[in-house]
Parts: structure tokens; C-alpha cells; sequence
């Protein structure tokens, strides 16, 4: 099946690990398309919390996925543009609250069956690199390559840090090493598609890597 169908980089990993920036950087290079997951969860998130819909409502949330559509414009010089149901939402997406609203409602297993369709759909030619948590295991299990970034949480805190500074946010770095460390246990002990590498995955520290180092190696998996 994976011979006829357009190739995958499932690219997983913690929070702050370096997917986003590494993921776009990539499919760039390559001509493929780029799917951000974890905006999907952010987006869901983000759309319950205004639409008042609560994070243990599954019906409503299952029906908010069904009928939502998110747009994701990847560009090599910034972060992703993403829209959803018209309406463009990037900054609201990338705080710190929407990525802990999307951990809330990640674990359920009828919203992440509602979500993997949409997620799935994105597999077009010439090819994708997926950013996310289970990638590799779940969404892509076929994928030709696996890659499962991670960094100590202090780095991870860290770049975040710098990320949403250069962004003109206001953020504290003992809050995000907590909120980033909460999210980690969160998201590796659920019970559906928990945040681990896949055993065929190539698994980067990214610590004390650069981004262009690590970009390097995966160029050399692809290729
Ligand atoms: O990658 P990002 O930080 O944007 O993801 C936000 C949250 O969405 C994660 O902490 C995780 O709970 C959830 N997520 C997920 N599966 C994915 C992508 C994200 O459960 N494939």
C-alpha cells in the first residue's frame, strides 16, 4: 500500500522539541506539503473554549471536529498562517493556554477518531512531512520515515520562551517549564496514541544540535 501512496515524514516529539520549525524548513526543501497536527488540537480547542463548549462535552466536541476546517499556510522565513472556519487564528493558537486546552481534550478517544480522517486527508503528492505526536505510530504507521525529535524540557521551555518573546508575548519561563513539563506527563500517559517513538523511528536529541544540523540529518534519512 505504502509503495502507491505519497511518501511521509512523521516527524513526533515533545512540546518545544523543534518540530514546527524543522517540519516547514523540510517540506519546503522537499516541495511537500506540511501538516501541523498539533494545530488541529489547538484549533479544537480554541474553537470549544469560544463556542462555549466544554472539554468533557465529547458529543459537542466530536461535532465541532465533524463540521470544522482548518487551513494551514506554510512559509520558509515564518511560522505557519492558520485559519479556521474562515477565520485567521494564528496568534490565538500559538499561547501557552491553547496548547494546555488542546492536551485537555487530546486524550479523548472519540475527538482523536474524529480528527484522524482530516489529519489523513492531507497526504498528497508529491508528499507530506506530519508534525506531531503520533505520527508515526497512529496517523502514518506505514510512513518511509520516522523521526522522533526531543530536548531536555529545560530547552524545550526555553525556546518556547524565546518564540512567543519574539512574538511580543508576555511570558515567564518557570510557568512554561512547569506548563511544558505538565503536558509532557499528559500527553505520554493516555491511553490512546500517547506521545512515544515509533520503534522504527530515527530518535534526535535536539539539545545541542542546531537547526540546521538537525535539518542535515533528516535531509540524509530522506534522501
Ligand atoms: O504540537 P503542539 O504543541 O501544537 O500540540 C498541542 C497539544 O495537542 C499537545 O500537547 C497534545 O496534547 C496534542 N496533540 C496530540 N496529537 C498530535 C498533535 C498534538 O495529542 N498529533
Amino acid at each position: 500500500m505504502s509503495q502507491t501512496l505519497p511518501p511521509v515524514l512523521a516527524l513526533d516529539g515533545p512540546s518545544g522539541a523543534g518540530k514546527g520549525t524543522i517540519g516547514q524548513l523540510c517540506a519546503v526543501k522537499f516541495g511537500w506539503h506540511y501538516l501541523d497536527s498539533g494545530a488541529i488540537y489547538r484549533g479544537l480547542g480554541w474553537l470549544a473554549d469560544s463556542e462555549g463548549v466544554s472539554s468533557n462535552d465529547v458529543a459537542g466536541l466530536v461535532s465541532l471536529a465533524d463540521s470544522m476546517s482548518l487551513v494551514c499556510h506554510v512559509c520558509e522565513t515564518d511560522s505557519a498562517t492558520i485559519e479556521i472556519n474562515g477565520q485567521m487564528v494564528t496568534d490565538q493558537l500559538r499561547t501557552d493556554e491553547a496548547g494546555q486546552l488542546a492536551s485537555q481534550i487530546a486524550p479523548i478517544p472519540e475527538v482523536r477518531a474524529a480528527l484522524l480522517k482530516m489529519q489523513q486527508r492531507c497526504r498528497k503528492a508529491p508528499g507530506l512531512v506530519a508534525d506531531g505526536r503520533d505520527m508515526g505510530t497512529t496517523v502514518f504507521p506505514d510512513a518511509p520515515f520516522k523521526v522522533f525529535l526531543t530536548a531536555s524540557a529545560e530547552i524545550r521551555a526555553q525556546r518556547r520562551y524565546d518564540q512567543l518573546k519574539a512574538k511580543g508575548m508576555s511570558v515567564n519561563l518557570a510557568r512554561l517549564l512547569e506548563s511544558i513539563q505538565a503536558r509532557d506527563v499528559r500527553d505520554s500517559s493516555r491511553d490512546a496514541s500517547p506521545l512515544k517513538p515509533a520503534e522504527d523511528a530515527l530518535v534526535l536529541d535536539t539539545s545541542d544540535l542546531s537547526i540546521d544540523e538537525v535539518v542535515a540529518r533528516i535531509l540524509t534519512l530522506v534522501n
